[in-house]
């Protein structure tokens, strides 16, 4: 660990920040906001699940102890794009998403395992973009990097090793500037936007 930390700092020279999410409870009472010390390889006998616990290690259920070493090299700053345009790109992450665990599980424990763990990352970042984590707000340049290796040219899946585990997530963390956040507005902002989406929609559990 100390050995990667000091090749990466020689590597990008300025390190700005790495923290290990200390996860407080002030983080919104999400308890997806918290580590959680669970263990699903091979859960129920599964050989789907064999070895799951290697990516970000039993002890983390999706990576929310993992640090964020800041990489300055690549400086970016937030532009302006239509919200059409995010809200289709997003989509199809998301759909894209959802054909990795139906075409490729056939366990409905592991579709529904790597799913929480898929979305207990994005509660973890709504935290972050929300400024009640403490971390970073960014992501992981290396692995975001490899999504033009996701399929094949034939429309299949690149089914090969990529080559990196959930403890390198955030390893080489980009935090774009720019941002609007107000420190003595935004907070109330956030607040009202999250609580009236809460409460303007009916459960659906
Ligand atoms: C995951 O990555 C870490 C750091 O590179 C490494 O120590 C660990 O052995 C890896 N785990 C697996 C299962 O490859
Ligand atoms: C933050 O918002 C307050 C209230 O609207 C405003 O007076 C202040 O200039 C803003 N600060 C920045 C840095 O934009
Ligand atoms: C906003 O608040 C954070 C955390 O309290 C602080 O680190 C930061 O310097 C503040 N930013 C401004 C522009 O005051
Ligand atoms: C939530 O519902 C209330 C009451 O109907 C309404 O006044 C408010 O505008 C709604 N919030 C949003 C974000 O649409």
């Amino acid at each position: 660990m100390v050995a990667v930390v000091v090749k990466v700092l020689s590597l990008f020279s300025l390190v700005v920040g790495v923290l290990s999410s200390p996860l407080s409870a002030r983080s919104s009472g999400d308890v997806s906001a918290v580590s959680h010390d669970i263990s699903f390889n091979n859960w129920g006998g599964l050989s789907s699940l064999s070895g799951f616990d290697n990516f970000y290690g039993s002890n983390d259920f999706y990576g929310s102890r993992n640090e964020q070493i800041i990489i300055v090299e690549q400086e970016q700053v937030c532009s302006v794009q239509e919200v059409v345009i995010i809200q289709q790109q997003l989509a199809i992450i998301q759909e894209f998403a959802k054909r990795i665990i139906t075409q490729q599980i056939c366990d409905v424990e592991t579709q529904v395992i790597v799913l929480e763990q898929f979305h207990g990352n994005f509660r973890q970042f709504r935290n972050d973009v929300s400024r009640q984590s403490g971390r970073s707000i960014g992501y992981d340049h290396n692995v975001a990097s490899m999504i033009g290796q996701l399929m094949n040219q034939d429309g299949s899946f690149n089914s090969h090793d990529f080559g990196f585990n959930g403890t390198d997530i955030g390893k080489n963390t980009v935090v774009p500037s720019g941002s609007n956040w107000n420190n003595s507005t935004s907070p109330q902002n956030v607040k009202s936007i999250l609580s009236s989406i809460a409460s303007n929609s009916t459960t659906s559990s």
